[in-house]
């Protein structure tokens, strides 16, 4: 089963920090998870949240400041006093960290609250200048963008983000196009989960963070996990396999 790190490892460090992703860098996991917003002056930059006000000293909406302005503040600190002095990275940056790690990059286009036109465009383009797009795998929910780069990224897989349990997975994701499919640990217990698995999908699971939950999830076969303890994780997959433990 694959492992995730989501928002980078976002457990022990500020998440969606280059220093969150340098440490999912160094670890033997198959990917890094992140989040892709855009500022005022169309700079991409990475933040779960539209506003910067949970993970930051500032306050407002990530698209009504310039990248100057949003760069001033500080991203660390509200994890610890140590972080203090992390800025929000660009989408740039982040791919410069990967650029020589084997690491797959999901990248998720947060366009399900405000539209960002073009957003996909934006996000490829950049992805293309570091000739990285083989090491890309999309995702949103927001099903409209996921459409639209499922044509625009053909040989990418696109991935279909749910929040909530739907009874019928597999025909939603024929319908829009992808049998990739992202849904969340509450959704993946639940029947519809196995269906959509056994009608051939890919579905990966977010955000999975305890050791019980990894075996659940693989014992009912997903093909993969994002989690914000990545090193965790790994270390019991691990042990799991060679029968030891890690030290
Ligand atoms: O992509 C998996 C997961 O990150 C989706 O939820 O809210 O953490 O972006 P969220
Ligand atoms: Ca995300």
């Amino acid at each position: 089963m694959k492992i995730f790190a989501h928002r980078g490892a976002s457990g022990d460090y500020p998440e969606n920090t280059l220093l969150a992703f340098k440490e999912a860098a160094k670890l033997p996991i198959y990917g890094v998870e992140l989040d892709v917003q855009r500022t005022k002056d169309g700079v991409l930059v990475i933040n779960h949240d539209e506003k910067i006000d949970r993970t930051s000293n500032g306050k407002g909406y990530i698209r009504d400041m310039t990248f100057e302005e949003i760069r001033s503040y500080d991203f660390g600190k509200w994890k610890g006093q140590h972080f203090t002095g992390e800025k929000i990275p660009t989408l740039d940056e982040v791919l410069d960290i990967f650029r020589t790690t084997h690491h797959m990059i999901n990248i998720e286009l947060k366009t399900d609250v405000f539209e960002y036109p073009g957003l996909e465009d934006d996000v490829i383009e950049t992805v293309k200048s570091h000739e990285m797009m083989e090491r890309v795998l999309f995702s949103s929910f927001d099903h409209e963008i996921v459409e639209r780069v499922l044509q625009k990224a053909p040989t990418n897989e696109v991935a279909a983000l749910f929040m909530k349990i739907l009874v019928n997975l597999d025909a939603y994701g024929q319908m829009i196009g992808t049998t990739a499919l992202h849904i969340s640990l509450v959704a993946a217990k639940r029947e519809s989960a196995k269906k959509a698995i056994n009608a051939g999908n890919t579905v990966r699971v977010y955000t999975v963070n305890t050791t019980n939950d990894y075996d659940l999830m693989e014992e009912i076969e997903v093909d993969g996990v994002f989690t914000d303890y990545p090193e965790k994780l790994y270390r019991h997959a691990y042990s799991k396999k060679y029968d030891c433990k890690m030290n």
